[in-house]
């Protein structure tokens, strides 16, 4: 058996930045939770937990000093509900998360509407909504798009996770849709290298397996990604689920990760495979 890993898998930029901004408090003895659990990763959630980091889904419920932000960012409001509360906000926005921000802040500022493709339910779509002053439309494929009243001022910006093909589909019917129309294509650089080498690598392999946590959005788009050149794709969250898959007749194993899954669950699968043969 061949186990060969995408060249782009794992941790991305701002997921490590958060972690180690994490750790780094941490260490020097502020006592404080996270807003939302820090990544989409159950063993480093409960890592972080016997360190004594909890998180918490409302302010209100921040039993501590400080709150920290994670990647996805949080609406503008956050930033006043944490003051009001007397509560310090460590910010771990990803920096390219707060530039979408920024251009929702500003342009709906300048009368434009701001039009997000991707997943109105994701965090960092829900904060990035919160920076517009103004109306807001998330679209999440083309038939969405199609539904939009006409629009004189738009702008459009991408939640960094979703797919070339996501963004494509969605920006061809606005440009019908919207007389005035500012395109930030904002996907992460990350998003698009990880995606474009699980794509490559999927069409080489027998059997594909994307690591990650169930609820992340970047692992799922791999796996949609994979799924499409490769029938046997998995998603797959820990080392125990390679047992339910059947590897017979896969002589070629590709790899790959989401941006939130740690080297060491990738090393233990790989090393788990190959100890099966
Ligand atoms: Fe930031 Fe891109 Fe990661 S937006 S959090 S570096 S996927």
């Amino acid at each position: 058996m061949e186990i060969l890993l995408a060249k782009e898998a794992g941790f991305c930029f701002g997921v490590k930045r958060a972690l180690d901004l994490c750790i780094k408090t941490h260490d020097e003895g502020t006592q404080f939770v996270t807003y939302g659990e820090l990544i989409h990763n159950k063993q480093v959630v409960n890592n972080l937990l016997e360190m004594g980091i909890s998180s918490v889904e409302h302010l209100a419920d921040a039993n501590s000093q400080a709150v920290l932000v994670r990647s996805h960012g949080v609406p503008k409001s956050l930033y006043g509900e944490a003051k009001a509360q007397h509560l310090t906000l460590i910010d771990g926005t990803c920096p390219y998360v707060q530039k979408i921000q920024k251009l929702a802040e500003k342009y709906s500022a300048l009368g434009y509407d701001i039009i997000i493709v991707g997943d109105k339910n994701h965090p960092e779509v829900i904060g990035i909504s919160g920076w517009a002053s103004g109306i807001v439309h998330v679209l999440d494929n083309a038939e969405e798009a199609l539904e939009l009243p006409n629009i004189a001022k738009g702008c459009i910006v991408a939640q960094t996770t979703i797919t070339d093909a996501k963004w494509q589909e969605v920006l061809n019917v606005l440009k019908t849709r919207v007389t005035e129309l500012t395109v930030h294509n904002t996907r992460c650089e990350a998003t698009r290298v990880r995606q474009e080498s699980a794509d490559q690598l999927s069409k080489e392999v027998d059997l594909m397996l994307v690591i990650g946590g169930k609820h992340s959005s970047n692992s799922k788009k791999l796996y949609e990604v994979c799924k499409k050149n490769c029938k046997k794709t998995y998603h797959i969250e820990t080392l125990i689920e390679i047992e339910m898959i059947n590897f017979s007749n896969c002589d070629k194993i590709g790899i790959t990760a989401g941006a939130s899954t740690p080297d060491g669950i990738i090393n233990e699968i790989i090393n788990a495979l190959k100890n099966m043969h």
